[in-house]
């Protein structure tokens, strides 16, 4: 059954976008991603997976910032999805595909992809998934190939933690007195269940580097909740 604090029901599926309101580094997070993955690019044909599309906030960056690319975008949830086929119509550089994304990247060939992009998505999945995920996107991604993961990753001291979490919450206000009250609830149930499958920095750093088989991990960023990191696929040394 959908949860309401879930992305397939209630109203943080259908008004996802309302979310920038509470956290005012959304568009930021985005920008970064895409000029990273721009500059790793260097005007050369690229081609992008992107796991978790959402609402298209992630695509409709990469589309404005990546010149010569094509992105496939996967999503679990047609609500979300739906969103973004509208949002982006008239793109023909994008490839939407409803899909979980660890059934569709089993079903990839190998170097399938020049990078692949993923923010704010794997979070909502459990570690094992996480590990799988990582696992499959190093087989998947070429070798050179750029990793990007801008993500909700708790800092691993769990009182500088706790601090990030409950400012997050705080943000919440932002809702009440407006038509959109109920989002600061159905928001606080979704962060509540983020904080139970909690993905934490050693374990981005883990799944870049060992799952992935990524070298040159890097933190770039970290806002509150947020941080983003990238890796390059090593070489020679498939599995
Ligand atoms: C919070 S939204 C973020 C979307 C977009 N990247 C952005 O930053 O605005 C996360 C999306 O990931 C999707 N998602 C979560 N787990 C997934 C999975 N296992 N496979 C595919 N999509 C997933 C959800 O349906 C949701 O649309």
């Amino acid at each position: 059954m959908p949860g309401k604090s879930g992305f397939d029901g209630g109203q943080i599926g259908t008004e996802y976008d309302l979310l920038l309101m509470a956290i005012p580094h959304y568009n930021e997070v985005q920008e970064e991603v895409a000029r990273l993955v721009a500059t790793h690019a260097n005007n050369r044909p690229i081609s992008i997976l992107e796991i978790g599309c959402g609402t298209g906030l992630t695509t409709r960056a990469l589309l404005q910032h990546v010149p010569n690319v094509h992105i496939t975008a996967v999503d679990k949830y047609s609500t979300m999805l739906d969103q973004a086929k509208n949002a982006l119509r008239g793109h023909k550089n994008v490839t939407f595909v409803e899909a979980d994304a660890c059934y569709f990247l089993a079903r990839q060939d190998d170097i399938s992809f020049d990078a692949v992009v993923t923010v704010f998505c794997l979070h909502n999945e459990d570690s094992p998934y996480r590990r799988n995920a990582f696992r499959e996107i190093g087989r998947i991604v070429r070798q050179g190939g750029f990793v990007v993961s801008a993500d909700k990753i708790a800092q691993d001291d769990p009182v500088q933690h706790q601090a990030s979490f409950d400012a997050q919450m705080e943000a919440l206000a932002v809702f009440r007195g407006t038509p959109h009250w109920e989002l600061e609830e159905e928001w606080r149930a979704h962060y509540l269940e983020d904080n139970g499958r909690r993905f934490i920095e050693s374990e981005q750093v883990f799944l870049l580097t060992k799952e992935a088989h990524c070298h040159e991990v890097k933190r770039h960023r970290r806002w509150g909740m947020e941080a983003l990191y990238t890796g390059i696929r090593h070489g020679n040394d498939r599995h």
